[in-house]
């Protein structure tokens, strides 16, 4: 590995132990560019404990810090830092990490709002370093496949897609922060991927019409072991239920700037039958997409013909290419499915985030998620509260602005980013 960028992961739970397992992923291949030389959180146990298994996995242990001024200054040319910290974190710490200097890969969503995204994008553009928006679901081979579907003319002109996530009943989800409005609500924690991969798909959403509920207010503990078992160790620190302030349900008619249509539902208090389906419409045929890190295969119908869900779906994709490290970790660089369990699939993404951010730190190049596009993804999904405050449709750029800001003025006063008497203003 020539000249890897010097890194520290800041934020040390669930997503950063995730992390760690896609840096050690990326070590195992050929395209490793970076070498973690520290870990950070305001939780001391949980630094040391990543810094115990980054050991493990890489064979060295990280300096380990709780406080990222410090860090910088016994670092020696520390270059750029991952900030997995929690949502409702990121537009402090993102942006102290940013005017420290380092580059900097920021969890989705970028913050918790619109105005808390701003403030880092303009900190990453004051300091002139790298932002880049850890957004995996986009980087998944078989989304790469159905955006080349697209691009390449295999369905006609897009014309609707519609994106349907109904389940999660009244259980707690991951973690208890994820269910109030003062610290990032499911619906925009979870939500924020499928608002990417509409965008994704489609190109920027221009205009929506939203209504929101919360439908479960008391919410139980279930599950404690998170996504890939990565949140069990914190499990004691579960309740056994806990009162929910943030909506669970966001319902929304979107009009893209081509004039395309978008039917969006991310419900999480859905009871029975769950759903997770992804169709897209086009003027010749339709793509059954499978959703995110299950590598199935992607079924492509088109009118009179049979259904294709095979590698014969490669003809309509000429431009359909993976990137070298991607093709490297997912076996080819044309790949039609692949067959990996969750937690694999899930390091073999976040291997790729990794991989680009040193890339871009080393070329000077921008990354494919910037603070300008995550902008926009986290607009989307406000646009559908701002929506159904204001009982109208929205612009995308007005909730952008903040032109249109009822729903999120009571968290910028309370994260500092909007001062109470402007309220109203
Ligand atoms: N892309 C994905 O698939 C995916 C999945 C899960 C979580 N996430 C995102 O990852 C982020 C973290 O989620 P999580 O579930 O790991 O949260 P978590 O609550 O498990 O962990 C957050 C950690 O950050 C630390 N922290 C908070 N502020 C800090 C600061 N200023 N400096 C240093 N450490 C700080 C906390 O002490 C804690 O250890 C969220 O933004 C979430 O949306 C993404």
């Amino acid at each position: 590995m020539d000249d890897p960028v010097r890194l520290a992961i800041v934020g040390c739970g669930g997503m950063g132990r995730r992390h760690l397992a896609g840096l050690a992923e990326l070590s195992h291949t050929p395209h490793m560019n970076l070498d973690l030389v520290a870990v950070c959180d305001l939780n001391r146990q949980n630094a040391e404990d990543l810094a115990d298994e980054a050991h493990e996995l890489l064979g060295e242990r990280p300096h380990v810090f709780g406080d990222a001024e410090k860090m910088v200054r016994d670092v020696d040319g520390l270059e750029a830092a991952d900030c997995p910290t929690d949502t409702g974190s990121h537009h402090r710490a993102a942006t102290q990490l940013l005017e420290l200097g380092l580059h900097t890969l920021c969890e989705k969503p970028l913050a918790l709002t619109v105005r808390g995204c701003r403030r880092i994008i303009e900190a990453a553009e004051k300091s002139g370093r790298i932002l880049s928006v850890a957004e995996n679901y986009r980087r998944d081979p078989m989304n790469r496949l159905v955006r080349a579907l697209l691009d390449d003319g295999a369905i006609g002109d897009r014309q609707f897609m519609s994106e349907t996530d109904i389940g999660g009943r009244d259980s707690i989800l991951i973690t208890p922060w994820r269910h109030m409005k003062m610290s990032g609500t499911i619906t925009l924690d979870a939500g924020v991927h499928n608002a990417d991969i509409l965008q994704y798909y489609f190109g920027d959403a221009e205009r929506a019409f939203g209504q929101v509920r919360l439908y479960e207010k008391t919410r139980v503990r279930r599950n404690t072991d998170g996504p890939g078992g990565f949140y069990a160790k914190w499990a004691a620190n579960m309740p056994e239920s806990i009162e929910a302030t943030g909506e669970d349900a966001i319902f929304g008619q979107i009009t893209f700037a081509n004039g395309a249509l978008g039917q969006w539902i991310n419900h999480h208090a859905g009871h029975g039958d769950p759903v997770h389906a992804r169709r897209v419409f086009g003027t010749r045929g339709s793509i059954t997409s499978p959703g995110d890190r299950n590598g199935r295969p992607v079924r492509l119908y088109l009118d009179d013909g049979p259904e294709i869900a095979d590698q014969r779906i490669l003809e309509y994709a000429p431009s359909y290419r993976l990137e070298p490290a991607a093709a490297a970790l997912f076996g080819g660089e044309r790949i039609w499915h692949y067959n990996f369990d969750f937690p694999t699939t899930d390091r073999k993404l976040l291997a790729l985030e990794y991989h680009e951010l040193a890339n871009c730190v080393r070329t000077g190049t921008q990354p494919e998620v910037t603070g300008k596009v995550a902008l926009r993804d986290v607009a989307l999904v406000y646009a559908l509260f701002e929506s159904d405050r204001a009982g109208r449709p929205v612009s995308i750029d007005e909730v952008e602005s903040s032109a249109v800001d009822a729903y999120q003025r009571d968290i910028d006063e309370q994260l500092g980013l909007l001062q109470p008497t402007a309220a109203g203003v």
